[in-house]
């Protein structure tokens, strides 16, 4: 997009952390914000944030769970009326679901993919066919993890996997995008360590999702690479300021954290190596 100035920008999980930056940036360029949040405190938060800042007149909060599909519908209905089209998705809400995969129930992998990835699939069935229909210059911006790129840390393996996905996802949506001349840009957003409440993610568990698993002690949050020093935690404005960089240049990924590359190449090594096959079947 050349400007976001004037825009409708709908941002799930925007009422704190990595979402309430990527809102706050997208605001400083001019752009109308609806939040969306299923914590009532953090939407609550999200509109001081936006009368301080000087933009709750193009401002709005909506109480939504992203794996609501037709409160989704609701929702964007709700923005277009108040804010405008649809020109900016910013599929964000997540849950930081960790513990050991070897022993995740059902109920937890039904979470954490719900929201990490069928939440991001609504977000596209409910808004694409939105932006497709005005052919205004769109762009869709969702939220996966750095992690998703690195080597495997102990605790994430319920969580990785569904940011992998969206990576993915993302990626092919890029393709089939561009290939259609839809006039829709795309970015996957793969932070690293941002200050956030993030830890707080257990208290969001759906009473149907509350079984006995080790998961429910929010469990540790797994070795981190040694920390690089100043700007290894990053402030989610800081991010949301190189989202937006993204969405005015079309960027593909938006890495935060260039420490980590030894990680990554780890990773890639090793498949590499397996693509050289020291035995063939005969
Ligand atoms: P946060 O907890 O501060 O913000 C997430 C927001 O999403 C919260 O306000 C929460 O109430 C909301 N939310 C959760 N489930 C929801 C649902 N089903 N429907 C609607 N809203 C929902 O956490 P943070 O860190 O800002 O998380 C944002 C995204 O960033 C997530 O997708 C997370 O996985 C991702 N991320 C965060 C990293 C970090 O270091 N904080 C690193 C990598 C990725």
């Amino acid at each position: 997009m050349k400007s976001v100035s004037g825009t409708m920008a709908f941002v799930t999980g925007g009422g704190s952390g990595i979402g309430l930056g990527i809102a706050r940036a997208l605001a400083a360029e001019g752009a109308k914000v609806a939040i969306c949040d299923v914590r009532d405190d953090h939407l609550a938060q999200a509109a001081d944030v936006a009368a301080r800042e000087g933009w709750a007149d193009r401002f709005l909060a909506l109480k939504l769970d992203v794996t609501d599909r037709p409160g989704y519908a609701k929702a964007l209905d709700e923005a277009e009326a108040k804010l405008g089209p649809l020109q900016i998705l910013v599929n964000n809400a997540g849950v930081g679901i960790v513990g050991p995969v070897d022993e995740a129930t059902h109920a937890d992998w039904d979470w954490g993919v719900g929201v990490n990835l069928i939440g991001v699939a609504n977000g596209l069935v409910a808004g694409l066919p939105r932006m497709k229909a005005h052919g205004l210059e769109s762009h869709v911006v969702n939220t996966a993890s750095e992690g998703a790129i690195m080597s495997a840390r102990l605790t994430r393996g319920v969580y990785a996997p569904t940011k992998a996905a969206v990576i993915s996802l993302t990626e092919h949506l890029r393709i089939e995008l561009e290939e259609k001349k839809a006039n829709i840009g795309t970015s996957v957003v793969c932070p690293g360590p941002v200050t956030t409440n993030i830890a707080e993610t257990e208290q969001l568990r759906p009473a149907e999702f509350q079984v006995d698993s080790p998961f429910r002690g929010g469990g540790s949050h797994g070795a981190l690479p040694p920390s690089t020093g100043k700007g290894f935690w990053l402030d989610p404005l800081d991010v949301g300021r190189m989202t937006v960089h993204a969405i005015l240049n079309d960027k593909l990924y938006v890495i935060t954290h260039p420490a980590f590359i030894e990680s990554v190449k780890a990773r890639h090594a090793a498949i590499e190596a397996a693509m050289a096959p020291d035995y063939l079947p005969r």
